[in-house]
């Protein structure tokens, strides 16, 4: 019998059935993948310590210990200030403009825990104290993106953790694995969330030459077995999903988000660095659309700018206006059509593969 085409070397590494992480904001998500063969990565870059914990005592509850942790966090750690003392540095000119949109799109004032400012990419402390709840919980894989600072490797390595370094382009994939990451996520520019500007195409191939002892992932508009299977003979060991879950069964993601992504087509996402400072993909809202444009100042660096953004996005989550929220949703989000359960979602992207691969052995 010919061996699973989808039996990869990286379901060697990371112990799962099937060659797809899955990247999720949601436990329930996770858990789920997880249970359908995927490994989940869940990501936790904006959530307090508390919430950390929780949510790691809480998918172990349910699946033991094969699953990994996320956080985003700069390679320069940022400066011991506070969040609030960095936005007070933020300048006049920003604040009045950030207010501009706001008043003209009648965006209404936060009501809950604004949730930017939770980010470890704001100050130093937080960082240090989002990767040693991390570390010290024992989580057996942590990827980042952005970079990350040099002790989480240093203390990742030593305790014999599995670093997944999610990059945008081939230099940043061999500084990666120089300083230690074990596996890497080639991401091109379809891709939710922070992104270069290498499509998948490019980005996948040329990553997976360079590094030939390497797992390198496929990320970047990844959504249906289709895409799992080019993955493959791009030279992956595997992919690296975010998108595809967004609009699952389990996924918290609110309702009316969910329904902009069963809608949209990947020409309703834009590559913006309105949101962090840095190139993100995610929905159009007024602030992506009014900061791209012609009058808007010039974007600030981050945390600066995520900071601004905080506001606005408080604000339109909290009041649930479909019009102003926004979300990161990658390109392939157009075959993206019906709120599925996770498992289903994993089971057709696996079964599609494995027809498209076993259709070239027999052809
Ligand atoms: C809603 C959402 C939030 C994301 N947030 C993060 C994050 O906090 N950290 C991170 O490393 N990647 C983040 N990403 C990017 C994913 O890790 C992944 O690289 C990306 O989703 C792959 O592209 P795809 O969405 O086309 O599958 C996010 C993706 C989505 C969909």
């Amino acid at each position: 019998m010919l061996p699973d085409p989808l039996h990869t070397r990286l379901c060697d590494s990371l112990g799962m059935k099937l060659p797809i992480v899955c990247f999720t904001h949601c436990r329930e998500v996770a858990v789920a993948a997880t249970r359908a063969g995927c490994f989940a990565v869940l990501g936790e870059a904006l959530r307090s310590m508390d919430e950390i914990e929780r949510d790691i005592r809480w998918v172990r509850e349910q699946i033991g210990s094969g699953f990994g942790i996320d956080l985003v966090l700069p390679a320069r750690a940022p400066r011991d200030a506070t969040p609030e003392e960095i936005y007070a540095e933020i300048p006049q000119t920003h604040l009045d403009f950030a207010e501009g949109i706001e008043a003209r799109f009648e965006v209404p004032a936060p009501t809950n825990e604004v949730v930017l400012r939770k980010w470890g990419g704001n100050n130093k402390k937080i960082a240090r104290a989002q990767i040693e709840m991390v570390l010290d919980e024992g989580v057996p894989v942590i990827a980042t993106g952005l970079g990350a600072p040099d002790f989480l490797f240093d203390e990742a390595k030593a305790r014999g953790i599995k670093m997944i370094a999610l990059v945008g382009a081939t230099r940043q994939a061999l500084a990666q694995v120089e300083r230690g990451a074990d596996m890497v996520v080639a991401q091109g520019y379809d891709a939710a969330g922070h992104t270069g500007g290498v499509g998948t195409f490019s980005i996948v191939p040329e990553i997976a030459a360079k590094l030939p002892d390497v797992p390198v992932m496929a990320a970047g508009g990844i959504t249906t077995g289709r895409h799992l299977a080019a993955s493959l003979c791009l030279g992956a060991a595997g992919v690296w999903t975010g998108t595809a879950w967004l609009a699952s069964q389990e996924s918290d993601l609110d309702p009316l988000v969910k329904e902009r992504i069963l809608a949209a087509d990947g020409a309703e996402t834009t590559r913006s660095a309105s949101i962090s400072g840095k190139t993100m993909r995610v929905l159009r809202c007024p602030w992506t659309d009014v900061w791209d444009g012609e009058e808007a100042p010039q974007l600030l660096q981050s945390p600066y700018q995520m900071l601004l953004t905080s506001r606005y996005l408080q604000g339109a989550n909290d009041a649930r206006r479909p019009d102003l929220m926004t979300e990161a949703v990658g390109q392939g989000v157009r075959f993206v059509r019906e709120e599925r359960p996770v498992a289903a979602i994993a089971q057709e992207m696996a079964k599609q593969a494995r027809d498209v691969l076993q259709g070239f052995r027999s052809g």
